[in-house]
């Protein structure tokens, strides 16, 4: 169906699974509230997972569907939103290899969210051709489906700033847009990319429950978006805050510090902070209890419609499992049609349209 909204493309790879509040805050909440307003395209990047997992594709398996589960249980919607396979989406393994000509080498080993990866992985120095390939495949991903938008955690703005870099110059290249034409301006003069701008949510980094890192499932720093409601308490309960009696401030970096922030309702935060910065006497047990509710309230429903998803095929019922498969299958088809229109665009621009395909 034609559509006139402004679109957005975003995605996660299945290194993994099990969302965190973390993704909630970053990323998973934006796209809940943008789905209205855009086109959405979430992607799930497993042949990226490839790039660290290439010997475990078992796990990269049940990660994808992991994904996909998590994503249906926060509340993305396939009706609403096309759900994007990249395995099955031939234009984004073709638009790499075509871009990567458009960004020199040393540019993308000197990304810096891929020189913080080979650190914070301990990927030394044997990761594969592929691992740094893969900027260059975030491009294509991005592209194929010529969002405006891309909402992304702060930690990805150096791959969106390099889609930009690639679509300014292939429009220039290939579309005879000008070199002084600002970025808005790109698609309107004849580019076939419009320049994507990235979206960081609402809390760039949510830092984890050792107050030290951002959370993280490695660090064991998180909570879990299906973690039981009696998880989530204890976990809050054993927040360090540091203080040294009950009418000690509470240090603005401490984990509960921004809990109440992210998690409390706006005025309620504010009271609280003002009650800890005047020296009121506040127990720390009553305000997790608070904050641990209010986690609890907002992953309820998250947690019945995973459970949902997980149940095992019944005489005359799919389970679980056949949903998120049709759902995948589904997604494959509304992403193909889009991405190779993209696609023949772009070979057209370059002088590269010999013959008209279609897939099926
Ligand atoms: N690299 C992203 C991450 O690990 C996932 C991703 C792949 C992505 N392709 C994308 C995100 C395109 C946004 C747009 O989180």
């Amino acid at each position: 169906m034609p559509t006139t909204k402004p679109r957005i493309l975003t995605g996660d790879t299945p290194t993994h699974t099990g969302l965190h509040l973390g993704h909630y805050v970053g990323s998973l909440e934006n796209r809940l509230r943008l789905q209205d307003e855009y086109d959405c395209y979430f992607l799930i990047a497993n042949v990226h997972a490839f790039t660290t997992l290439a010997e475990k594709p078992a796990d990269i398996r049940a990660n994808t569907l992991g994904i996909v589960k998590d994503w249906l249980a926060v509340g993305l919607d396939p009706q609403r939103s096309t759900f994007v396979l990249q395995s099955e989406i031939p234009a984004i393994a073709e638009l790499t290899f075509l871009f990567a000509m458009l960004i020199p080498f040393n540019k993308v080993m000197r990304n810096p969210t891929l020189k913080t990866e080979i650190e914070s992985k301990g990927l030394g120095d044997t990761y594969p051709f592929g691992f740094p390939m893969y900027a260059v495949g975030q491009c294509a991903d991005i592209l194929t489906f010529r969002p405006d938008l891309v909402p992304v955690g702060e930690d990805q703005e150096a791959h969106i700033e390099m889609c930009r870099d690639v679509a300014l110059k292939f429009n220039q290249l290939y579309c005879g847009v000008g070199n002084r034409v600002p970025a808005e301006e790109h698609h309107k003069q004849g580019g076939v990319f419009p320049i994507p701008r990235a979206k960081v949510g609402r809390v760039g980094r949510l830092v984890g429950l050792d107050g030290k890192n951002k959370m993280s499932k490695s660090l064991g720093n998180a909570i879990f978006l299906y973690d039981s409601e009696k998880d989530v308490q204890k976990k809050i309960n054993k927040i360090v805050t540091g203080r040294a009696t009950a009418t000690s401030p509470l240090a603005d970096d401490n984990p509960l510090a921004q809990y109440i922030d992210v998690f409390l309702p706006r005025e309620r935060a504010e009271q609280i902070k003002a009650d800890y910065a005047s020296g009121k006497e506040v127990m720390d047990g009553h305000i997790k209890a608070e904050v641990g509710a209010a986690i609890n309230t907002l992953l309820a429903p998250m947690r019945e419609r995973r459970a949902r998803l997980e149940e095992p095929p019944q005489p005359g019922k799919p389970g679980g499992e056949e949903m998120v498969l049709g759902v995948i299958r589904e997604g494959i088809k509304k992403a193909n049609a889009q991405a190779e229109e993209t696609l023949a665009l772009a070979k057209k621009a370059m002088g590269l349209e010999f013959v008209n395909r279609t897939l099926h």
